[in-house]
């Protein structure tokens, strides 16, 4: 569903790359966890597989097309919600809904369901009317993933979704996240909070420093640190090298 072949991007002025020699799939069907600390190169992977930055080298191929050669048959295929959703603060809810909707080409009746769906889900009927920016930063979220997932994108691609939302946000965000590949598509998202990626992934990858450090199961990640039994936590810890950490 995603690939990513020696992906590589380097700063304008950096000396190090911020993403280095990335290779990454994401098979069809699963929730895969991007893993890593802050400054490990999430975003900036993200921003490059939906097409806002361009990799320095490597492919990236979305749901077999290349991102280089079909961009837009490639962004197709992707709903992505951001870190920092940037709507635009003067329209109302319900006219962001529907400029998403006629740049994705969802007709009017199919429009109308999936909307009534999420809006009543994310409790956001009666604020629709609204302009987006008398909205707090939690139901901006929710409009920004309710857009994401209009037009039922088979891969979907979350930056940080649970960052800043209380708790019975985060918990329909999962639940949106686990319907939406119970329909057969497809979730990539980044995350640094270990709990949601130990319940909610299939698979994870760790970037630590640009680089994928690594990628499996759980199951698989355990064994192969030799570390059967152990957390998460620890994991992620060891395999970060988190510095300073000293256990004994
Ligand atoms: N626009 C930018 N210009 C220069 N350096 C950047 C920019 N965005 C991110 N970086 C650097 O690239 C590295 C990776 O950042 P980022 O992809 O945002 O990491 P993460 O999302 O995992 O926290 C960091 O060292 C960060 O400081
Ligand atoms: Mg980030």
């Amino acid at each position: 569903m995603l690939k990513l072949e020696g992906v590589t991007k380097r700063y304008k002025g950096a000396s190090v790359n911020a993403v280095d020699n990335l290779h990454l799939e994401v098979r069809p069907g699963e929730i895969f966890g991007f893993l890593g600390p802050n400054g490990a190169g999430k975003t900036t992977t993200i921003k490059m597989v939906v097409g806002l930055l361009a990799a320095d080298r490597g492919k990236i191929v979305v749901n077999g097309r290349d991102l280089a050669a079909d961009p837009l048959g490639a962004k197709r295929s992707i709903g992505f919600v951001p870190d920092n959703p940037n709507l635009y603060p003067r329209l109302t809810g319900l006219e962001y809904l529907n400029l998403i909707g006629d740049v994705y080409g969802v007709d009017g009746a199919t429009r109308k369901r999936r909307l009534d769906y999420y809006l009543q889900m994310f409790e956001l009927t009666s604020a629709v009317g609204d302009l987006i920016q008398s909205y707090s930063r939690g139901m901006q979220q929710k409009l920004a993933l309710t857009g994401a997932l209009l037009h039922q994108p088979p891969l979907f691609i979350l930056d940080e979704p649970m960052v800043g939302l209380d708790p019975r946000s985060a918990h329909l965000f999962k639940r949106v996240m686990q319907e939406h590949v119970n329909q057969g598509n497809t979730v990539f998202f980044s995350t640094h909070i270990l709990e949601v990626a130990e319940n909610l992934c299939h698979r994870v990858g760790i970037i630590n420093k640009g680089q994928l450090i690594a990628c499996g199961t759980m199951d698989e990640l355990r064994q192969a640190s030799g570390q059967a039994g152990s957390n998460l936590e620890k994991l992620f810890l060891e395999l970060t090298d988190a510095g300073g950490i000293d256990e004994d």
